[in-house]
Protein backbone atom coordinates (compact mmCIF):
# COMPACT_ATOMS: atom_id res chain seq x y z
CA UNK A 1 0.00 0.00 0.00
CA UNK A 2 1.00 3.72 -0.63
CA UNK A 3 0.88 5.52 2.24
CA UNK A 4 1.64 9.38 2.41
CA UNK A 5 2.23 10.63 5.96
CA UNK A 6 2.14 14.42 6.48
CA UNK A 7 3.51 16.08 9.60
CA UNK A 8 3.40 19.23 10.55
CA UNK A 9 4.81 21.48 13.05
CA UNK A 10 4.27 20.23 16.54
CA UNK A 11 6.23 18.53 19.37
CA UNK A 12 4.74 15.29 18.97
CA UNK A 13 6.22 14.46 15.73
CA UNK A 14 8.59 12.81 17.60
CA UNK A 15 5.71 10.39 17.99
CA UNK A 16 5.56 10.50 14.25
CA UNK A 17 8.88 8.28 14.14
CA UNK A 18 7.42 5.50 15.32
CA UNK A 19 4.10 5.65 13.27
CA UNK A 20 6.11 5.69 10.15
CA UNK A 21 8.28 2.93 11.61
CA UNK A 22 5.02 0.64 12.23
CA UNK A 23 4.15 1.08 8.03
CA UNK A 24 7.01 0.26 7.20
CA UNK A 25 7.16 -2.43 9.49
CA UNK A 26 3.69 -3.65 8.12
CA UNK A 27 5.32 -3.62 4.66
CA UNK A 28 3.89 -0.48 3.12
CA UNK A 29 5.26 1.79 1.06
CA UNK A 30 5.76 5.17 3.05
CA UNK A 31 6.46 8.75 1.76
CA UNK A 32 6.93 11.38 4.45
CA UNK A 33 5.73 14.89 3.51
CA UNK A 34 6.80 17.26 6.75
CA UNK A 35 6.02 21.37 6.53
CA UNK A 36 9.06 23.52 7.02
CA UNK A 37 8.05 24.16 10.51
CA UNK A 38 7.95 20.15 11.42
CA UNK A 39 11.41 19.73 10.26
CA UNK A 40 12.41 22.18 13.29
CA UNK A 41 11.02 19.45 15.67
CA UNK A 42 12.70 16.25 13.58
CA UNK A 43 15.10 16.56 10.58
CA UNK A 44 14.61 15.27 6.82
CA UNK A 45 17.84 12.66 7.32
CA UNK A 46 15.17 10.89 10.55
CA UNK A 47 12.24 10.28 7.71
CA UNK A 48 14.40 9.57 5.38
CA UNK A 49 16.11 6.78 7.09
CA UNK A 50 13.23 5.52 8.65
CA UNK A 51 10.60 5.31 5.80
CA UNK A 52 13.44 4.59 2.95
CA UNK A 53 12.19 7.35 0.77
CA UNK A 54 13.36 10.82 0.15
CA UNK A 55 11.60 13.75 1.61
CA UNK A 56 10.93 17.33 0.76
CA UNK A 57 8.78 19.75 1.96
CA UNK A 58 8.58 22.01 -1.36
CA UNK A 59 6.91 21.82 -4.65
CA UNK A 60 9.96 22.91 -6.61
CA UNK A 61 11.62 19.74 -6.34
CA UNK A 62 11.74 17.27 -8.57
CA UNK A 63 9.82 19.72 -10.93
CA UNK A 64 9.86 17.39 -13.71
CA UNK A 65 7.87 14.49 -11.59
CA UNK A 66 5.30 16.88 -10.66
CA UNK A 67 5.86 15.10 -7.22
CA UNK A 68 2.87 17.13 -5.38
CA UNK A 69 0.40 15.76 -7.94
CA UNK A 70 2.33 12.17 -8.39
CA UNK A 71 2.33 11.66 -4.63
CA UNK A 72 -1.47 12.37 -4.00
CA UNK A 73 -2.49 10.62 -7.18
CA UNK A 74 -0.26 7.14 -6.03
CA UNK A 75 -1.55 7.16 -2.45
CA UNK A 76 -3.57 4.77 -1.40
CA UNK A 77 -4.35 6.77 2.20
CA UNK A 78 -2.94 9.47 4.02
CA UNK A 79 -2.25 10.42 6.79
CA UNK A 80 -1.53 14.02 9.08
CA UNK A 81 -0.11 13.46 12.33
CA UNK A 82 0.32 15.53 14.05
CA UNK A 83 -2.06 18.06 12.63
CA UNK A 84 -1.51 21.22 14.17
CA UNK A 85 -4.58 24.05 14.25
CA UNK A 86 -2.64 25.77 11.62
CA UNK A 87 -2.49 22.66 9.17
CA UNK A 88 -6.30 22.23 9.79
CA UNK A 89 -7.22 26.00 9.31
CA UNK A 90 -4.85 25.66 5.73
CA UNK A 91 -6.74 22.08 4.97
CA UNK A 92 -10.12 23.82 5.54
CA UNK A 93 -9.37 26.32 3.55
CA UNK A 94 -8.07 24.15 0.38
CA UNK A 95 -4.69 26.11 0.27
CA UNK A 96 -1.71 24.41 -1.62
CA UNK A 97 1.58 26.87 -0.27
CA UNK A 98 3.60 23.42 0.17
CA UNK A 99 4.10 19.81 -1.30
CA UNK A 100 1.68 19.00 1.96
CA UNK A 101 -1.06 21.12 0.71
CA UNK A 102 -0.53 20.58 -2.47
CA UNK A 103 -1.02 16.96 -2.27
CA UNK A 104 -3.51 17.14 0.29
CA UNK A 105 -5.88 18.52 -2.71
CA UNK A 106 -4.39 16.30 -5.43
CA UNK A 107 -5.63 13.26 -3.88
CA UNK A 108 -9.00 10.93 -3.67
CA UNK A 109 -7.93 8.38 -1.25
CA UNK A 110 -9.23 8.65 2.31
CA UNK A 111 -7.19 11.23 4.61
CA UNK A 112 -7.02 10.74 8.04
CA UNK A 113 -5.85 13.43 10.64
CA UNK A 114 -4.77 13.03 14.13
CA UNK A 115 -4.74 16.61 15.76
CA UNK A 116 -2.31 17.59 18.39
CA UNK A 117 -2.21 21.04 20.03
CA UNK A 118 -3.12 22.65 23.29
CA UNK A 119 -6.72 22.78 24.74
CA UNK A 120 -7.62 26.25 24.38
CA UNK A 121 -6.64 25.78 20.47
CA UNK A 122 -8.42 22.87 20.16
CA UNK A 123 -11.77 24.20 21.84
CA UNK A 124 -11.89 27.16 19.95
CA UNK A 125 -14.50 27.68 17.82
CA UNK A 126 -12.32 28.65 14.71
CA UNK A 127 -10.55 25.25 15.37
CA UNK A 128 -14.08 22.94 15.72
CA UNK A 129 -15.47 24.97 12.31
CA UNK A 130 -12.79 23.68 10.55
CA UNK A 131 -13.19 20.29 12.20
CA UNK A 132 -16.98 20.10 11.61
CA UNK A 133 -16.19 20.90 8.01
CA UNK A 134 -13.13 18.47 7.43
CA UNK A 135 -15.61 15.89 8.83
CA UNK A 136 -18.12 16.69 6.52
CA UNK A 137 -15.70 16.73 3.66
CA UNK A 138 -14.59 12.67 4.45
CA UNK A 139 -11.89 13.39 6.54
CA UNK A 140 -11.46 10.95 9.41
CA UNK A 141 -10.32 12.96 12.54
CA UNK A 142 -8.76 10.50 15.16
CA UNK A 143 -8.32 12.22 18.57
CA UNK A 144 -7.19 14.16 20.17
CA UNK A 145 -6.79 12.29 23.16
CA UNK A 146 -6.85 13.38 26.63
CA UNK A 147 -3.92 13.72 28.67
CA UNK A 148 -0.47 15.87 29.41
CA UNK A 149 0.46 18.11 27.16
CA UNK A 150 3.65 20.45 26.74
CA UNK A 151 3.93 22.78 29.00
CA UNK A 152 2.16 20.83 32.22
CA UNK A 153 -0.60 21.53 30.92
CA UNK A 154 -3.58 18.79 30.70
CA UNK A 155 -6.47 18.42 29.06
CA UNK A 156 -8.20 17.35 25.16
CA UNK A 157 -5.34 18.01 22.45
CA UNK A 158 -2.87 15.09 23.23
CA UNK A 159 -2.12 13.30 19.91
CA UNK A 160 -3.35 9.71 19.95
CA UNK A 161 -0.71 6.61 20.40
CA UNK A 162 0.80 6.07 17.26
CA UNK A 163 -0.45 2.24 17.23
CA UNK A 164 -4.03 3.87 17.42
CA UNK A 165 -3.79 5.83 14.41
CA UNK A 166 -2.13 3.13 12.22
CA UNK A 167 -4.89 0.99 13.27
CA UNK A 168 -7.43 3.30 12.64
CA UNK A 169 -6.18 4.73 9.31
CA UNK A 170 -5.73 1.09 7.84
CA UNK A 171 -9.01 -0.12 9.06
CA UNK A 172 -10.09 3.02 6.39
CA UNK A 173 -8.94 0.44 3.70
CA UNK A 174 -10.69 -2.80 4.54
CA UNK A 175 -13.73 -3.99 2.04
CA UNK A 176 -16.96 -3.79 4.02
CA UNK A 177 -17.87 -6.97 1.99
CA UNK A 178 -19.29 -8.66 5.46
CA UNK A 179 -21.24 -5.92 6.14
CA UNK A 180 -24.82 -7.10 7.72
CA UNK A 181 -23.41 -10.44 7.71
CA UNK A 182 -24.25 -12.45 11.45
CA UNK A 183 -21.03 -14.68 12.37
CA UNK A 184 -19.83 -17.00 15.14
CA UNK A 185 -16.85 -18.29 15.29
CA UNK A 186 -15.13 -20.79 17.84
CA UNK A 187 -11.70 -20.42 19.25
CA UNK A 188 -8.93 -21.55 21.86
CA UNK A 189 -8.92 -25.72 23.30
CA UNK A 190 -11.07 -27.16 25.63
CA UNK A 191 -10.40 -28.21 28.89
CA UNK A 192 -12.40 -31.35 29.97
CA UNK A 193 -11.82 -31.94 33.99
CA UNK A 194 -10.62 -34.78 35.21
CA UNK A 195 -10.32 -33.81 38.90
CA UNK A 196 -10.27 -30.54 40.44
CA UNK A 197 -6.65 -29.62 39.64
CA UNK A 198 -6.26 -31.49 36.42
CA UNK A 199 -7.86 -31.83 33.32
CA UNK A 200 -7.46 -33.03 29.31
CA UNK A 201 -6.85 -30.29 26.81
CA UNK A 202 -4.49 -29.25 23.77
CA UNK A 203 -2.16 -26.95 22.51
CA UNK A 204 -4.42 -24.26 20.67
CA UNK A 205 -3.69 -20.95 21.70
CA UNK A 206 -6.90 -19.19 19.83
CA UNK A 207 -4.45 -17.00 17.92
CA UNK A 208 -6.60 -18.22 14.72
CA UNK A 209 -9.89 -18.25 15.55
CA UNK A 210 -9.15 -14.49 17.01
CA UNK A 211 -7.96 -13.47 13.78
CA UNK A 212 -10.61 -14.77 12.01
CA UNK A 213 -12.85 -13.03 14.45
CA UNK A 214 -11.00 -9.86 13.96
CA UNK A 215 -10.73 -9.91 10.47
CA UNK A 216 -14.65 -10.13 10.03
CA UNK A 217 -15.23 -7.42 12.32
CA UNK A 218 -12.98 -5.27 10.66
CA UNK A 219 -15.28 -6.17 7.27
CA UNK A 220 -18.19 -5.08 8.81
CA UNK A 221 -20.02 -8.61 10.11
CA UNK A 222 -21.49 -8.42 13.62
CA UNK A 223 -19.35 -11.15 15.33
CA UNK A 224 -20.25 -13.44 18.68
CA UNK A 225 -16.61 -15.31 19.58
CA UNK A 226 -17.30 -18.58 21.81
CA UNK A 227 -13.72 -18.27 23.25
CA UNK A 228 -12.41 -21.49 25.05
CA UNK A 229 -9.66 -20.44 27.55
CA UNK A 230 -7.95 -18.46 25.66
CA UNK A 231 -5.82 -15.76 27.37
CA UNK A 232 -6.55 -11.91 27.76
CA UNK A 233 -3.42 -11.12 25.79
CA UNK A 234 -4.14 -13.32 22.56
CA UNK A 235 -8.34 -11.84 23.00
CA UNK A 236 -7.24 -8.37 23.05
CA UNK A 237 -6.67 -8.50 19.28
CA UNK A 238 -10.41 -9.23 19.06
CA UNK A 239 -11.31 -5.77 20.77
CA UNK A 240 -14.16 -4.61 18.77
CA UNK A 241 -17.46 -2.81 18.71
CA UNK A 242 -18.84 -5.27 16.92
CA UNK A 243 -17.00 -8.56 18.70
CA UNK A 244 -19.04 -10.15 21.74
CA UNK A 245 -17.02 -12.53 23.27
CA UNK A 246 -18.28 -15.78 25.40
CA UNK A 247 -16.11 -17.74 27.40
CA UNK A 248 -16.56 -20.95 27.83
CA UNK A 249 -14.55 -24.04 29.23
CA UNK A 250 -15.19 -27.31 28.45
CA UNK A 251 -16.86 -29.32 25.03
CA UNK A 252 -20.65 -29.31 26.70
CA UNK A 253 -20.57 -26.27 27.40
CA UNK A 254 -18.64 -24.86 23.74
CA UNK A 255 -21.65 -26.76 22.73
CA UNK A 256 -24.65 -25.30 24.11
CA UNK A 257 -23.19 -21.87 23.51
CA UNK A 258 -22.56 -22.71 19.76
CA UNK A 259 -25.84 -24.33 19.21
CA UNK A 260 -27.58 -20.60 20.51
CA UNK A 261 -25.54 -18.75 18.71
CA UNK A 262 -25.42 -20.48 15.51
CA UNK A 263 -29.47 -20.57 15.14
CA UNK A 264 -29.59 -16.82 13.63
CA UNK A 265 -26.26 -17.03 11.80
CA UNK A 266 -24.93 -16.29 8.39
CA UNK A 267 -21.47 -17.80 8.88
CA UNK A 268 -20.45 -20.75 11.54
CA UNK A 269 -16.59 -21.31 12.07
CA UNK A 270 -15.32 -24.02 14.04
CA UNK A 271 -11.80 -23.18 14.42
CA UNK A 272 -11.65 -24.39 18.36
CA UNK A 273 -9.73 -27.40 19.08
CA UNK A 274 -12.29 -29.87 20.43
CA UNK A 275 -11.71 -32.69 23.16
CA UNK A 276 -13.12 -35.88 21.29
CA UNK A 277 -13.10 -37.27 24.86
CA UNK A 278 -14.08 -36.57 28.40
CA UNK A 279 -13.46 -37.97 31.50
CA UNK A 280 -16.95 -40.47 32.02
CA UNK A 281 -16.77 -39.14 35.53
CA UNK A 282 -15.03 -36.24 37.00
CA UNK A 283 -13.51 -36.63 40.73
CA UNK A 284 -14.32 -33.75 43.14
CA UNK A 285 -11.42 -34.73 45.18
CA UNK A 286 -8.32 -34.85 44.18
CA UNK A 287 -7.12 -38.24 42.34
CA UNK A 288 -3.94 -39.24 44.21
CA UNK A 289 -1.54 -42.13 43.34
CA UNK A 290 -1.58 -42.86 47.46
CA UNK A 291 -4.77 -44.24 46.75
CA UNK A 292 -4.04 -45.35 43.25
CA UNK A 293 -6.97 -43.34 41.64
CA UNK A 294 -4.55 -41.95 39.36
CA UNK A 295 -3.37 -44.60 36.85
CA UNK A 296 -6.06 -45.13 34.83
CA UNK A 297 -9.24 -42.65 33.74
CA UNK A 298 -12.29 -43.36 31.60
CA UNK A 299 -13.11 -41.85 28.92
CA UNK A 300 -16.74 -41.46 27.27
CA UNK A 301 -17.10 -39.64 23.94
CA UNK A 302 -17.99 -36.02 23.11
CA UNK A 303 -20.84 -34.93 20.97
CA UNK A 304 -19.15 -33.98 17.40
CA UNK A 305 -20.56 -30.04 18.14
CA UNK A 306 -19.63 -29.10 14.14
CA UNK A 307 -21.37 -32.12 12.48
CA UNK A 308 -24.57 -31.43 14.49
CA UNK A 309 -24.51 -27.48 13.79
CA UNK A 310 -24.45 -28.76 9.71
CA UNK A 311 -27.47 -31.47 10.21
CA UNK A 312 -29.39 -28.86 11.67
CA UNK A 313 -28.36 -25.47 10.12
CA UNK A 314 -30.89 -23.27 9.08
CA UNK A 315 -31.04 -22.93 4.97
CA UNK A 316 -28.21 -20.87 3.77
CA UNK A 317 -25.89 -20.53 6.27
CA UNK A 318 -22.29 -21.53 5.32
CA UNK A 319 -19.89 -24.19 8.07
CA UNK A 320 -16.67 -23.85 7.96
CA UNK A 321 -14.55 -26.90 10.62
CA UNK A 322 -10.94 -27.14 10.89
CA UNK A 323 -8.21 -29.39 10.74
CA UNK A 324 -4.93 -29.45 12.54
CA UNK A 325 -3.10 -32.10 10.69
CA UNK A 326 0.36 -34.05 11.73
CA UNK A 327 0.68 -35.81 7.80
CA UNK A 328 3.76 -34.33 6.41
CA UNK A 329 2.67 -35.79 2.44
CA UNK A 330 0.15 -32.65 1.20
CA UNK A 331 -1.39 -35.35 -0.83
CA UNK A 332 -2.54 -37.56 1.99
CA UNK A 333 -3.35 -34.29 4.23
CA UNK A 334 -5.65 -32.74 1.56
CA UNK A 335 -7.28 -36.86 1.09
CA UNK A 336 -7.96 -37.03 4.89
CA UNK A 337 -9.70 -33.40 5.00
CA UNK A 338 -11.93 -34.12 1.85
CA UNK A 339 -13.27 -37.19 3.68
CA UNK A 340 -13.18 -35.49 6.80
CA UNK A 341 -15.40 -32.44 5.00
CA UNK A 342 -17.83 -34.74 3.59
CA UNK A 343 -18.25 -36.72 6.98
CA UNK A 344 -18.87 -33.09 9.31
CA UNK A 345 -21.26 -32.14 6.03
CA UNK A 346 -19.40 -28.90 6.17
CA UNK A 347 -19.50 -26.49 3.28
CA UNK A 348 -16.17 -25.77 3.78
CA UNK A 349 -12.73 -27.47 5.67
CA UNK A 350 -9.38 -25.93 6.74
CA UNK A 351 -6.57 -27.76 6.62
CA UNK A 352 -3.27 -27.01 8.05
CA UNK A 353 -0.59 -28.41 9.21
CA UNK A 354 1.07 -28.74 12.60
CA UNK A 355 4.51 -29.13 12.31
CA UNK A 356 7.56 -27.76 14.52
CA UNK A 357 6.74 -23.97 12.63
CA UNK A 358 2.92 -23.79 11.96
CA UNK A 359 -0.15 -24.32 13.54
CA UNK A 360 -0.40 -24.47 17.17
CA UNK A 361 1.08 -21.73 19.38
CA UNK A 362 3.03 -20.37 16.41
CA UNK A 363 2.22 -16.84 14.88
CA UNK A 364 2.30 -18.20 11.66
CA UNK A 365 -0.22 -20.66 9.85
CA UNK A 366 -0.56 -22.54 6.27
CA UNK A 367 -3.99 -23.52 5.47
CA UNK A 368 -5.82 -24.97 2.29
CA UNK A 369 -9.62 -24.62 1.99
CA UNK A 370 -11.55 -27.67 0.73
CA UNK A 371 -14.90 -26.89 -0.67
CA UNK A 372 -17.55 -28.75 -2.54
CA UNK A 373 -16.13 -31.77 -4.47
CA UNK A 374 -13.40 -31.81 -2.59
CA UNK A 375 -11.15 -28.60 -4.84
CA UNK A 376 -8.87 -26.27 -3.25
CA UNK A 377 -10.86 -22.92 -3.09
CA UNK A 378 -7.90 -20.88 -1.55
CA UNK A 379 -4.45 -21.44 0.37
CA UNK A 380 -2.54 -19.59 2.26
CA UNK A 381 0.47 -19.18 4.18
CA UNK A 382 1.92 -16.42 6.53
CA UNK A 383 0.27 -14.65 9.90
CA UNK A 384 -2.48 -15.65 11.41
CA UNK A 385 -4.35 -13.03 10.45
CA UNK A 386 -3.44 -13.15 6.29
CA UNK A 387 -5.01 -16.62 6.72
CA UNK A 388 -8.32 -15.59 8.16
CA UNK A 389 -8.24 -13.14 5.19
CA UNK A 390 -8.09 -16.13 2.93
CA UNK A 391 -10.33 -17.98 4.52
CA UNK A 392 -13.29 -15.09 4.64
CA UNK A 393 -12.29 -14.76 1.12
CA UNK A 394 -13.08 -18.66 0.29
CA UNK A 395 -16.76 -17.87 2.57
CA UNK A 396 -17.55 -15.03 -0.40
CA UNK A 397 -16.53 -17.57 -2.69
CA UNK A 398 -19.04 -20.08 -1.38
CA UNK A 399 -21.36 -17.43 -0.91
CA UNK A 400 -21.79 -16.42 -4.30
N1 LIG B 1 -15.08 -30.76 16.23
C1 LIG B 1 -16.30 -30.59 16.85
N2 LIG B 1 -16.66 -31.38 17.88
C2 LIG B 1 -15.85 -32.36 18.31
C3 LIG B 1 -14.61 -32.57 17.68
C4 LIG B 1 -14.23 -31.74 16.64
O1 LIG B 1 -17.05 -29.69 16.46
N3 LIG B 1 -16.25 -33.13 19.32
C5 LIG B 1 -14.73 -29.88 15.10
C6 LIG B 1 -13.48 -29.06 15.29
O2 LIG B 1 -13.79 -27.80 15.87
C7 LIG B 1 -12.98 -28.89 13.87
C8 LIG B 1 -13.43 -30.15 13.18
O3 LIG B 1 -14.46 -30.68 14.00
O4 LIG B 1 -13.61 -27.81 13.23
C9 LIG B 1 -12.38 -31.17 12.98
O5 LIG B 1 -11.81 -31.58 14.20
P1 LIG B 1 -10.84 -32.84 14.28
O6 LIG B 1 -10.47 -33.03 15.71
O7 LIG B 1 -9.76 -32.69 13.28
O8 LIG B 1 -11.80 -34.00 13.76
P2 LIG B 1 -12.19 -35.36 14.37
O9 LIG B 1 -13.63 -35.56 14.07
O10 LIG B 1 -11.77 -35.43 15.78
O11 LIG B 1 -11.38 -36.39 13.48
P3 LIG B 1 -10.05 -37.21 13.77
O12 LIG B 1 -9.94 -37.44 15.24
O13 LIG B 1 -10.27 -38.48 13.01
O14 LIG B 1 -8.93 -36.40 13.20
Amino acid sequence: MNIVVGVTGGIAAYKTVHLVRLLVKAGHEVTVIPTEDALRFVGAPTWESISRNAVTTSVHDDVAKVRHVALGQAADLVIVAPATANTIAKMTAGLADDLLGTTLLATTAPVAIAPAMHTEMWRHPATQANIHTLRERGVNVFGPGDGELTGGDSGPGRMLEPEEIVDAALALLDPQDLAGLRVVVSAGGTREPIDPVRFLGNRSSGRQGVALAAEAAARGADVDLVAANITADVLAEARHPRIRVHAVGTAAQLGHVMTDAAAPADVVIMAAAVADYRPAEPSDQKLTKEAGTLSSIDLVENDDIVAGLAAARPPGQIIVAFAAETLPDADERRERARRKRERKGVDLLAVNLADAEHGFEKADNAVEVIGEGGVVVVAADGSKRRVARAIWDAVQKTRT
